[in-house]
C-alpha cells in the first residue's frame, strides 16, 4: 500500500497513488521549527557553515503506472540505509523499525536497538486510513500504522542531522507490506526535522524534484538546490497560497480540459501539490464537469466511493488533455498540462476489463501530485514561499 500523508488543517489524510483516503486518531506530533528565510542576515551566514546541495536517485514504484517515487536516508549509529517516499504531502518520518513484527516483514526495518544514538521518545501513536478510491478497492478494511516517537541521526547523500524526531512503525495493516519502501520523509512547505535541521546548518531552504515516468528512469531529488542539466528553459515561479500554511498549494484561477473550459472549472481554486499521490482529486462537481469534456461512457466505480471508470478498450483513443492555470510571481498566466497519456490508471481489482481514470472526486479539496509533477523539473522553495516549474 502507497502511504502518502497529508496533514490538513489538523487532519491528517492518506492520499497516496491509491488514493485511499484517511483521517488520523493521532496524527503524529510534528515537530515545528521556526521558519528559516533563504535570505539571511548577515551576521548569521557569517556563523554559519554552509552546506552544498546534494543530489539522491530516486527510484519509481510503479504498478500498471507511476505511482510514487523513493530514495535512502540512513537513519543512526553505526548508519542504517532506511528508503522513504519522499512526500510533499506530509511533515514527519516514519518508518518500518524491528519493533514491528510479521506485518513489516517484505520491508527492511530500522533496529534502534543497534544504533548508539537513538533515543526513544516514549509515545505511542497511530494512524487509520479508511478507504476512499483507488485502483485496488479495500472498502470497508480499516488501514493503520501504529508509531512509536524517536529521535536519532538522519542522513541524507552524506548530509547528516542530530537528534532528529521520527517514527517507528511497530505495527502496520498487512498490506502495507506491498510497498517497496520501508517508510515516509514527509517534505511539506514548513521546514520541519531533516530538512530543517539541515537548513539550519547553512543548507538553502529548497529543494527540488525530478519525478520521471519509469521509462525514462535517473528520477531525483536535489537538497538545498537546483539541478539545472534537468531542463532546458526557464523556471516559472508562482507564491504558494498561504505562506502560512505546511502545505504545498498555489491558487488556480481556471481549469480546462481538452482546451475547453466551463462555469464549473473557471471557478478560482487552491491546488495541493503531493508527490506521494498519482491520481488527481477534484470536487465531485468539477471531476464530473472535466470527465463531461472527456468522454460520457465515463462513469463512477461504484466499488469504489470517488473513483472512475470506463471500459478499457474504449480509454486509449480518448483525448483527456487537462490545463490546469496558475499565474506566475510576475503575473503571467501559465499551465501546468497533463497529457492524455495520463487518464488511464489501469484496470480495477474487481473489475479488470473496466480502467480506473485519473480524477478522482473528493469534496473539498483540489489535489495534484505525479501525474502533473513528473512532466516538469519541479522546484520546492521552502524558504521563499514559493513554487517553480520547467518542462522536461
Ligand atoms: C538504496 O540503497 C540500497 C542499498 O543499501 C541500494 O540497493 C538501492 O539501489 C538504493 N536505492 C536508491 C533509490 O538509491
Ligand atoms: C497489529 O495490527 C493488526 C491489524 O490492525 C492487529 O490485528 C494486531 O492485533 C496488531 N498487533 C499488535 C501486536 O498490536
Ligand atoms: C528565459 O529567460 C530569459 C531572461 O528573461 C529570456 O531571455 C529567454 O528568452 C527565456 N527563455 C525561454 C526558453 O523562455
Ligand atoms: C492554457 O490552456 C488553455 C487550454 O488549452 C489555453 O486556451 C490557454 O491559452 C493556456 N494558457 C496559457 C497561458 O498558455
Amino acid at each position: 500500500m502507497s502511504s502518502a500523508l497529508l496533514h490538513l488543517l489538523g487532519l491528517c489524510l492518506l492520499l497516496p497513488a491509491y488514493s485511499l483516503l484517511a483521517a488520523a486518531q493521532t496524527a503524529p506530533a510534528p515537530q515545528t521549527i521556526r521558519l528559516q528565510s533563504r535570505v539571511v542576515p548577515v551576521e548569521a551566514t557569517l556563523r554559519r557553515r554552509a552546506l552544498n546541495p546534494v543530489t539522491v536517485p530516486l527510484a519509481d514504484f510503479f504498478l500498471g503506472t507511476d505511482l510514487q517515487w523513493f530514495g535512502n536516508l540512513t537513519v543512526g549509529t553505526p548508519p542504517q540505509t532506511v528508503s522513504v517516499v519522499f512526500d510533499t504531502g506530509s511533515s514527519t518520518l516514519e518508518f518500518a523499525s524491528t519493533l514491528c513484527g510479521a506485518p513489516c516483514d517484505n520491508q527492511v526495518k530500522f533496529d534502534s536497538s543497534k544504533s548508539s544514538t537513538f533515543v526513544d521518545g516514549g509515545t505511542t501513536s497511530s494512524i487509520t486510513f479508511s478507504t476512499g478510491v483507488g485502483v485496488d478497492p479495500v472498502v470497508g478494511a480499516n488501514y493503520r500504522l501504529t508509531l512509536r516517537s524517536g529521535r536519532d541521526t538522519v542522513g541524507i547523500g552524506g548530509l547528516s542531522a542530530p537528534a532528529t524526531s521520527l517514527f517507528l512503525i511497530t505495527n502496520q495493516t498487512a498490506k502495507f507490506g506491498i510497498d517497496p519502501f520501508s517508510g515516509i520523509q514527509g517534505m511539506g512547505a514548513r521546514a520541519q526535522g531533516l530538512f530543517a535541521s539541515l537548513v539550519s546548518q547553512g543548507l538553502p531552504s529548497l529543494f527540488s524534484l525530478y519525478l520521471t515516468p519509469k521509462a525514462v528512469g535517473n528520477a531525483e531529488m536535489t537538497v538545498g538546490g537546483i539541478d539545472s542539466t534537468k531542463f532546458a528553459g526557464n523556471l516559472t515561479f508562482a507564491s504558494v497560497a498561504n505562506a502560512n500554511s505546511n502545505t504545498w498549494s498555489l491558487t488556480s484561477p481556471q481549469l480546462f480540459v481538452n482546451g475547453k473550459t466551463t462555469t464549473v472549472l473557471k471557478a478560482s481554486r487552491n491546488v495541493i501539490f503531493d508527490s506521494g499521490t498519482s491520481n488527481i482529486l477534484f470536487p465531485t462537481a468539477t471531476a464530473n464537469a472535466m470527465y463531461a469534456l472527456i468522454s460520457a461512457d465515463i462513469a463512477p466505480h461504484a466499488a469504489e466511493p470517488g473513483a472512475y471508470g470506463i471500459a478499457c478498450d474504449k480509454i486509449g483513443s480518448l483525448p483527456a488533455v487537462i490545463d490546469i492555470g496558475f499565474t506566475s510571481q510576475n503575473g503571467v498566466a501559465f499551465n501546468l498540462t497533463i497529457p492524455s497519456s495520463e487518464l488511464n490508471v489501469g484496470p480495477f481489482a474487481d473489475n479488470p476489463a473496466i480502467c480506473q481514470t485519473l480524477i478522482n472526486a473528493f469534496d473539498g479539496l483540489s489535489l495534484v501530485g505525479g501525474s502533473v509533477l513528473k512532466h516538469y523539473y519541479s522546484v520546492w522553495d521552502v524558504g521563499g514561499h514559493r513554487m517553480g516549474f520547467a518542462a522536461i
